[in-house]
């Protein structure tokens, strides 16, 4: 077979969530605030729900395992990267991440919460304008052959609210690309959201920790239900058709 013939496309699978465990991915700009409502979530469902530490892992992109802590280097430290080849070393990330990590994990009926997963890809990469949306967005569906988180948490913060907050000493290249950017990146995830308003939640990241911890804890409260912390976590299935 041509090259040429076999160049009709990436075969993207259906996009679907996954059919055991449950996933939870949070998204928003630099500085909104993720990391922090992540652990939080994670130490009320232990503390207060009782909920086994194992069964809920807390993870990132880009740079959940150890391929992608270099590839995050690689990213966030590195030179400039050429538009396509930064969108496909955060898809190169993502695929490794899924299939050894959070694949895994869901198979075995446990939580995922994820600190950024594909939509950073389209809103970050997207907002650059080199690349379309939907190859962005393809190239990550393929990556992770389909698979989407049951709720996405969007904590939405104006580049005013972000200015106040942000520690000149941390910049990495991404962020000293300014706060136009991070408009622009906020404006790529709420049109996100607004185009999947089942999956996702928008929060108001102006709020106290308090406060958005709350409004996390309700927006999740369906998804938590389909994972019930009581069972007994199986092993990981063998073969990789059952992941
Ligand atoms: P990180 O330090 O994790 O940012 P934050 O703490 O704000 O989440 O850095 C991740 C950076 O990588 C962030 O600027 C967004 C960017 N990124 C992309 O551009 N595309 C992607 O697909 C992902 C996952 C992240």
């Amino acid at each position: 077979m041509s090259v040429i013939f076999s160049s009709r496309g990436l075969r993207v699978p259906a996009p679907r969530p996954p059919e055991r465990g449950a996933f939870i991915s949070f998204e928003g700009g630099d500085g909104a605030g993720k990391s922090t409502q992540i652990a939080m979530l994670r130490e009320h469902l232990v503390t207060e729900r009782s909920v086994a530490e194992d069964l809920v892992l807390t993870t990132r992109e880009p740079g959940g395992t150890a391929l992608g802590a270099k590839l995050r280097n690689l990213l966030l430290h590195g030179e400039d990267v050429d538009a396509r080849a930064e969108a496909l070393l955060y898809a190169a990330d993502r695929a490794h991440h899924m299939s050894t990590l959070v694949r895994p994990h869901l198979a075995r009926g446990g939580l995922v919460l994820g600190d950024r997963f594909l939509d950073s890809s389209v809103a970050y990469q997207g907002a650059g304008r080199e690349l379309e949306r939907h190859e962005i967005a393809s190239l990550s569906l393929w990556a992770v052959e389909g698979l989407l988180p049951h709720r996405t948490i969007l904590l939405d913060l104006p580049s005013e609210a972000l200015k106040q907050r942000r520690d000149p000493a941390q910049l990495d290249r991404l962020e000293q690309a300014g706060l136009e950017f991070h408009e622009s990146v906020r404006k790529e995830f709420l049109e996100l959201a607004a185009a999947e308003p089942e999956r996702f939640a928008v929060i108001d990241g102006t709020q106290s920790r308090e406060e958005i911890h709350a409004q996390i804890l309700e927006v999740v409260a369906e998804v938590l239900e389909l994972f019930d912390p009581t069972f007994e976590p199986q092993p990981a299935p063998s073969h990789r058709d059952e992941l």
